[in-house]
């Protein structure tokens, strides 16, 4: 018999509902951005962004159920990111799947955000061999994952001050190119040269795998204060940060001694840095994955992937489910 799933999450900006079939055949995928209530902020502001999710679950779980072409009864669990993320939205999600598990008398599955982007990659790639490497780079996170095995993270480097994302939305403000700043510095950098100026790349100690980009932004502050075009700064900027990812990144993979290397989060849409990375991954003589780019940035899709696999060992969260916004991924 498969299992189907029902999957919500409210993290950040986005709603998102999916119906998730055996933990990779998506029967439902819709997610409601906030772009346009954020954008003239220049970011989110969480109160606006819980508001913003309390009215767009309740038709969007409605909306997924009949895309799948199915009604509640064909739920077999309840799957919700319960962190991290900020509290007030988290809690709208927990709460819907927590009223959605009750009434249908199923099974409640938390999942963890982060979690959830590594299992991106299981939607599309079913033969994953462990243990796995992964880069989760997001608005909120810089990480280099170990994976043991489903479930099985460990920490091995993170960032020391903004997240990659944040880095790329500070940068793009700065520059006044808008909200969010990730695509939009991919598109002003197109076309021009990388090498024209010259930005810091923080390795940090000898052997650190840990990251810092906010010594970038405040460089790319300067270039902006003396008169350097925007696209030239984007470029150098966007090179710069896909450098030291993709160099740390190698340098974990040959530590650790893995056969596979997954690019997880938000910033995996970047096409620079998914074609780098595959392309110093493969030239190691490891597998690369990667996401599409529309399940790299938040989606519930992912969260359905990943509730599969605690389902199948039995993994379920009870009624009492909080929300944990600094909730962390492994040891
Ligand atoms: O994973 P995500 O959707 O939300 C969080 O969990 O934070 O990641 C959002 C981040 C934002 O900082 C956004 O600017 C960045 O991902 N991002 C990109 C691109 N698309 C989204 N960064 C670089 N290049 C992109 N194409
Ligand atoms: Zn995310």
């Amino acid at each position: 018999m498969s299992i189907v799933i029902l999957a919500i999450e409210t993290s950040c900006d986005e709603t998102a509902v999916a119906v998730v079939e055996d933990g990779f055949r998506v029967l439902a995928d819709v997610v409601h951005s906030q772009v346009p209530d954020h954008q003239k902020f220049g970011g989110v502001v969480p109160e606006v962004a819980s508001r913003q999710h309390l009215e767009a679950v309740n038709p969007l779980l409605e909306e997924a159920l009949s895309r799948a072409g199915m009604d509640w009864t064909g739920v077999h669990a309840v799957a919700v990111t319960y962190g991290p993320g900020l509290v007030g939205s988290l809690l709208v999600g927990v709460t819907a799947a927590k009223a959605a598990a009750f009434a249908l008398d199923r099974p409640l599955i938390g999942v963890n955000h982060l979690e959830g982007h590594v299992y991106a990659n299981f939607l599309t790639q079913t033969d994953l061999h462990f243990p796995l490497l992964a880069l989760v780079v997001s608005g909120g996170h810089t990480d280099l994952v170990h994976m043991a095995g489903h479930g099985r993270f460990a920490l091995l480097g993170c960032t020391r001050d903004d997240a990659a994302g944040e880095a790329f939305d500070k940068v793009a403000r700065l520059l006044g190119l808008g909200y969010p700043g990730g695509p939009l510095i991919e598109r002003a950098a197109a076309g021009c040269d990388p090498g024209a100026v010259s930005l810091p790349r923080a390795y940090l100690e000898p052997g650190s795998l840990d990251f810092s980009f906010s010594g970038l932004k405040t460089a790319a502050a300067k270039l902006k204060a003396q008169g350097l075009a925007s696209g030239v700064i984007a470029a150098a900027f966007q090179r710069a940060v896909v450098d030291v990812l993709v160099d740390k990144t190698l340098a974990a993979a040959g530590r650790c001694g893995v056969r596979t290397v997954l690019l997880a989060g938000g910033v995996a849409a970047n096409g620079l840095l998914r074609d780098e990375l595959a392309a110093r991954v493969e030239g190691a003589g490891l597998r690369f994955c990667c996401p599409p780019r529309h399940l790299c940035t938040d989606n519930a899709a992912m969260i359905g992937c990943a509730a599969y696999y605690r389902l199948l060992r039995g993994d379920l969260a009870g009624l009492d489910l909080n929300a944990v916004p600094g909730l962390p991924l492994g040891d």
